[in-house]
């Protein structure tokens, strides 16, 4: 299916894609292409860059311009000024650890879909007052994992989640399963030596494998 263009992509959209939103990090921007080629090659086209590297923008800009199957997205956006340099960089949604106004409402300005993070309820109710639904619950696994998700589920039924940290290929089909789960994150999918190495394939074998969790 084809993904929609720029402004009129949704976080829910960004959710439903896949089962998984892979959790970035790149140190050196000529691992990005071939790695977001091996990801799509995968079925994996939401692609989420951290901005924890120097190379990260850098990174960013060069899938967008060579990988045209992929949706760049950055992730670690901590200000409204991280948000502004993603979007300049040709990212098309971001990724917060957490939620501040000021950050929602640059990414609101700027057309670029927002997953922000929660794990506590006060956390969520001021992310909905922001206007945000669909949410990044991190960490997922140290913040109460499927027993949190199942808790929040009963005053929050309107609210998706897309937990992220401490998610594995493992632990991922009983996150996925729950109503309130419409995706996971996590870097399982980019092991720091497969990346160094340039194990392109070994990526793909582990795209395919998180794309067929649903
Ligand atoms: C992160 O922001 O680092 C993500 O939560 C990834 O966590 P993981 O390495 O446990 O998947």
């Amino acid at each position: 299916m084809a993904v929609k263009p720029a402004g009129l992509l949704t976080p829910l959209d960004v959710m439903r894609d896949a089962a998984v939103i892979p959790v970035i990090v790149l140190d050196d921007v000529a691992q990005a292409v071939p790695l977001a080629r091996a990801l799509v090659g995968g079925g994996i086209r939401m692609l989420e860059v951290t901005l924890r590297t120097p190379a990260a923008l850098a990174c960013i800009e060069a899938i967008a311009a060579e990988v045209p199957a992929a949706v760049p997205g950055a992730g670690t956006v901590r200000s409204a000024a991280d948000a502004r340099a993603a979007a300049a960089a040709g990212a098309r949604f971001a990724v917060s650890p957490g939620y501040t106004p000021a950050i929602g409402q640059a990414c609101g300005e700027l057309g670029l879909p927002l997953l922000p993070g929660v794990s506590t309820g006060s956390e969520i109710l001021q992310a909905q007052e922001g206007g945000f639904t669909e949410l990044k619950f991190f960490p997922a696994v140290p913040a109460g994992g499927v027993a949190m998700l199942k808790a929040l589920a009963g005053p929050f039924h309107d609210i998706r989640f897309c937990p992220t940290g401490g998610i594995t290929a493992a632990n991922a089909p009983e996150f996925l399963a729950l109503p309130n789960v419409a995706c996971v994150g996590g870097s399982w999918l980019t092991p720091a030596d497969a990346v160094k190495a340039g194990d392109w394939e070994r990526i793909t074998r582990l795209a395919r494998e998180a794309a067929a969790l649903r």
